[in-house]
């Protein structure tokens, strides 16, 4: 997610779950290939499995972009075929590529040719009129025959113009009951439910239907419910961390960062929900808002907001 899922945010719920697949933002192919690439594509070894996502539309670009992200070492790349910002619109990428699901079938190809590690799709079951099943079902199987195996479906269709991004996360309806029939009607394929989802009984409850499931804002909203996923998904038996030690098993990794000049908050912002819900929360929040931009700000500011939120022991 765009703002969201940078690399301290990955490090930080990589001390809550080892085995969820994690994504990166969306980065665009001219950035790959004219920005600070080490900025926008490193990442600590920690952080996989990990997969990068790109936005892009011309074949040969992403398939240099995928060569790329496999000397980074990312465990797959994927597609956005989901977003239907205006900016991303004019760039013709996108949710606007589902009314081309040839030339997605091409750029899937094109990056299949350049790497070995998997090439999958993030997409919506439609957009604007283009939402009967029946396009969805042209779509995945247009871009399956190319050699997309994994399919991160956005069980809503979004509106190309008239609704912001956000409105589009919300204003038209959810219909798993799409993704649940893409799932039967192609077996073979791995199919990931996204849109919605926000605990793990309802990813359950999916999870009868489809083969995954990609859980996007309640992931950054309440980052501490993936502290069983390795347990309640991937069968670990390692004992489930509290929020507290989440936190003092970060010190070493904010410290080595603010000591190379990145400034504390924009590692403690992944941070803040931490505690939602819990007692403490608000002053957790109220005091790293308060210090973690000042000058100088480091680690400390992190131990003493955390000192003050109450340990919970449970029994
Ligand atoms: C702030 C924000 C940024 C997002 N950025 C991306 C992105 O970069 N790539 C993408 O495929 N989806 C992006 N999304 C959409 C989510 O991945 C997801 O599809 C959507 O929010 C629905 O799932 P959810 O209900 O679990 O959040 C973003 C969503 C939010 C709220």
């Amino acid at each position: 997610m765009m703002e969201r899922t940078d690399r301290h945010y990955r490090y930080f719920m990589r001390q809550l779950t080892q085995r969820t697949l994690l994504y990166t933002e969306m980065v665009t192919v001219p950035a790959i290939l004219h920005g600070d690439r080490p900025k926008l594509l490193g990442f600590s070894p920690a952080e996989n499995p990990l997969v990068l996502q790109v936005g892009g539309a011309d074949p040969a670009s992403l398939a240099t972009c995928a060569r790329i992200a496999a000397d980074y070492d990312y465990d797959e790349i994927n597609l956005n075929v989901g977003c239907p910002s205006s900016r991303v619109q004019d760039g013709a990428f996108g949710a606007c590529l589902m009314a081309q699901p040839e030339r997605v079938a091409a750029a899937v190809a094109a990056m299949r040719s350049a790497v070995s590690i998997p090439v999958t799709v993030k997409h919506r079951i439609g957009i604007d009129e283009r939402d009967r099943y029946t396009d969805l079902v042209d779509f995945v199987r247009t871009v399956a025959a190319a050699g997309c195996q994994r399919f991160s479906v956005h069980a809503r269709k979004a509106w190309l113009q008239g609704l912001s991004p956000k409105e589009n996360r919300s204003v038209p309806p959810l219909r798993y009951a799409d993704v649940y029939r893409l799932k039967q009607d192609f077996p073979d394929l791995v199919i990931e439910i996204n849109g919605g989802i926000v605990d793990f009984a309802q990813a359950q409850t999916h999870l009868r239907q489809v083969d995954a499931v990609m859980i996007g804002r309640a992931a950054y909203d309440n980052p501490y419910l993936f502290a069983t996923a390795d347990r309640d998904f991937f069968g670990a038996t390692t004992a489930v961390r509290s929020r507290h030690a989440v936190i003092e098993a970060l010190f070493p990794y904010i410290d080595d960062w603010v000591s190379r000049g990145t400034k504390l908050n924009s590692l403690t912002r992944h941070l803040l929900q931490l505690f939602a819900g819990q007692p403490g929360t608000k002053v957790w929040k109220r005091y790293l808002s308060e210090h973690a931009h000042r000058p100088g700000a480091g680690v400390e500011v992190v131990q003493a907001a955390l000192s003050q939120v109450p340990v919970l022991v449970t029994a």
